[in-house]
């Protein structure tokens, strides 16, 4: 089954957050797989960054990424990947529809309360990058029955 690294930044745990987000994705029947709270190293950011690294706010964006704890999850679901990003709304927070994780809880881009993967390839290399493969649980949730409808 398909998974995606998804991430509250540091201003989601300092906010207060945590629950509220972890929420959106439970009811929608995503399967929570793998969970940490970690305080990144600014090398380890910019690793997760590297694609970014040309921009102008990649410093500063590494460096809040960095600054305190940021929960690190693994979400695991039909379409999870694509699904998650729908859920998490556009970059811009002013530009996120209402009823997103950025449109009802953030209003800037440079605190944006959350990550999600954009892609199938860069999922596998986030999910790899964060987590220990023991780190990662597999198990049958007794919910999926009811989310998917199969026996
Ligand atoms: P992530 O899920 O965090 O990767 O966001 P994204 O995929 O929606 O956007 P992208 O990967 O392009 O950018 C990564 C992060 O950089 C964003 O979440 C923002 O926090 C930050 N960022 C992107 N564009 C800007 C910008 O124009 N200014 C500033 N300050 N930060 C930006
Ligand atoms: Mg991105």
């Amino acid at each position: 089954m398909e998974r995606t690294f998804i991430a509250i930044k540091p201003d989601g745990v300092q906010r207060g957050l945590i629950s509220e987000i972890i929420a959106r994705f439970e009811r929608k029947g995503f399967k929570l797989v793998a969970i940490k709270l970690v305080v990144p190293s600014k090398a380890f950011a910019r690793k997760h960054y590297h694609d970014l690294k040309d921009r102008p706010f990649f410093n500063g964006l590494c460096n809040f990424l960095s600054s305190g704890p940021v929960l690190a999850m693994v979400w695991e679901g039909e379409g999870v990947i694509k699904y998650g990003r729908k859920l998490i709304g556009a970059t811009d927070p002013f530009k996120s529809e209402p009823g997103t994780i950025r449109g009802d809880l953030a209003i800037v881009v440079g605190r944006n309360i959350i990550h999600g993967s954009d892609g199938p390839e860069t999922a596998k290399n986030e999910i790899n990058l964060w987590f220990k493969p023991e780190e990662l649980t597999n198990y049958t949730s007794n919910q999926e029955k009811w989310v998917y409808g199969v026996n």
